[in-house]
């Protein structure tokens, strides 16, 4: 099983977010799983500009880091998304990492796929951020296994550190298993179907502009979309 860790930190693997990270990867790696790490804070994936060509194409303008990023996300087994909390969200290059994914956003290709969530604190509300992070899993079309967030007792290290250590490794094993055993989640079913349902809708009302996203979506839910009408005259 290959899984692609995403760690948004501007200190990489070397801060307090890389620290729970490793051990999530140490539960993903002693199950089984090869691991590739994405460090942001080492590659370049500039912030969206809103030409819509990745709606239009498939692919973006920019020339940056982000179509190899995409390819990995496309083609792994399952994902770790990684990030600080910064002013109640996620790191800005994590941020830009899912606003270029807005394609992905519209034709959920990683249905199917799993993924989990690493989120750490200075100081606490660290729901808020991994339900942020947990909620771009299922948008673009993917499962969340769980997550595992904490504030922080110094520089790397946590309160009740070999408990929280346990459950990080826990969840890495978690995501390794999700791989064979396909669970499914209730609990984010609802969510899933209704995006699913706007996404359609939305991509049925740009199909003649947005003719890449339309293709996909015949191709890949041909059981949701309906045939296109002819363009106006
Ligand atoms: C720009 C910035 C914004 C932050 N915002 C918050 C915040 O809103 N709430 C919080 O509890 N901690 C906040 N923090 C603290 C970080 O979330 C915390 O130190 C985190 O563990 C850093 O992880 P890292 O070492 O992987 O970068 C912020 C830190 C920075 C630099």
């Amino acid at each position: 099983m290959n899984i692609v860790a995403i760690i948004g930190s501007p200190h990489g693997i070397n801060g307090n977010t890389g620290r729970l990270l490793e051990e999530v990867i140490n539960g993903a790696s002693a199950s089984g799983a090869q691991v590739e790490l994405i460090d942001l804070s080492r590659m370049k994936v500039q912030p969206c500009v809103g030409c819509d060509a990745c709606h239009k194409i498939g692919s973006c303008h920019l020339k940056d880091d982000f179509e190899g990023i995409k390819d990995k996300l496309l083609t792994c087994d399952g994902f770790i998304l990684a990030s600080p909390n910064y002013i109640f969200s996620v790191s800005a290059q994590l941020k830009a990492l899912f606003d270029r994914c807005c394609s992905l956003v519209h034709c959920l290709p990683l249905e199917g796929k799993y993924g989990a969530v690493v989120e750490t604190s200075g100081g606490g509300e660290d729901e808020e951020v991994i339900r942020y992070m947990e909620r771009f899993i299922n948008s673009i079309g993917a499962q969340s296994v769980g997550a595992i967030g904490s504030n922080m007792a110094g520089s790397r290290s946590f309160p009740g550190e070999e408990a929280l250590f346990a459950k990080a490794r826990e969840l890495g094993a978690e995501l390794f298993r999700s791989f064979r055993e396909k669970p499914h989640f209730p609990d984010q079913a609802g969510y899933r179907a209704s995006f699913k349902t706007r996404m359609k809708r939305l991509v049925e009302l740009y199909q003649h502009e947005w003719t890449y996203e339309y293709q996909y979506w015949q191709q890949h839910h041909a059981d949701t979309v309906q045939p296109a009408p002819p363009p106006a005259e």
